[in-house]
């Protein structure tokens, strides 16, 4: 299955125990890996997409958007590690394009160490909009000349595959622009744990109440 989590709510999670937001990110990195492994142990689990920077965090302040780009470079360092003994391959959807030619390195050597790599495939959703990904992946058909089909477009987009399960932490009930054409039939998950607190075990309860969820696709 696909699971898809907008990790939300650093930022309120730091503010809540007097610390700059900042903090809160580097709360939220250890919470990616502890449930990246998890999803990796578990065999029902194919892709783990997650929500890290949206076309619109942009807006936010220089000093924030800095420092997250920085976090990130150094999570793709440290965790190659974690990527290689958990059988894990790493991809990204979304415009890396805007962002620094020493990040966009440092994306591209992690995916291509990681490419053979089978256990799951998580995916880091960096500088990723809905909106900018099914406008590119129109530009993709009309230039490749191919007919306007939904299959066609999805064939196209950044993250092909339908999404399964999607969950956002930190009671926000949106989807901020994340992966709008995948969770056209995707059950959904809303849970008020701040993304630093959330932990496989509140995951694996949402696992076991989704199984129990009759999906229909339209049918009866
Ligand atoms: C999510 O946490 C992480 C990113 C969007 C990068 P936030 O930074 O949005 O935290 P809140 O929502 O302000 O609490
Ligand atoms: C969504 O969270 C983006 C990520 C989790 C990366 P935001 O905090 O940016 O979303 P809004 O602004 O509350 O909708
Ligand atoms: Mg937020």
């Amino acid at each position: 299955m696909h699971l898809a989590i907008i990790m939300d709510g650093n930022g309120r999670w730091a503010k809540q125990r007097g610390f700059p937001r900042t903090k809160g990110h580097q709360k939220g990195v250890e919470v990616v890996r502890e449930i990246t492994t998890y999803c990796a142990k578990n065999p029902e689990i194919e892709i783990l997409t997650l929500y890290a920077f949206s076309t619109e965090n942009w807006k936010r302040p220089k000093s924030e958007v800095k420092f997250l780009m920085k976090l990130l470079d150094k999570y793709l360092q440290k965790e190659l590690k974690t990527y290689i003994q958990n059988d894990i391959k790493f991809e990204v959807i979304g415009d890396i394009s805007k962002f620094s030619p020493s990040l966009q390195k440092r994306i591209l050597t992690t995916k291509e160490a990681t490419k053979n790599n089978k256990s799951l495939t998580q995916v880091l959703a960096l500088n990723y909009g809905s909106k900018d990904e099914i406008t590119r992946a129109v530009k993709k058909v009309v230039q490749k000349k191919e007919k306007i089909t939904p299959e066609n477009i999805q064939k196209n987009l950044d993250m092909p595959k339908d999404v399964d399960l999607l969950i956002r932490t930190s009671g926000e009930m949106r989807v901020s622009n994340f992966l709008l054409w995948q969770i056209a039939y995707a059950e959904m998950f809303f849970t008020k744990t701040l993304w630093p607190d959330f932990t496989s075990e509140e995951l694996d309860k949402i696992l076991k109440e989704f199984k129990k969820r009759e999906r229909r696709f339209g049918g009866i």
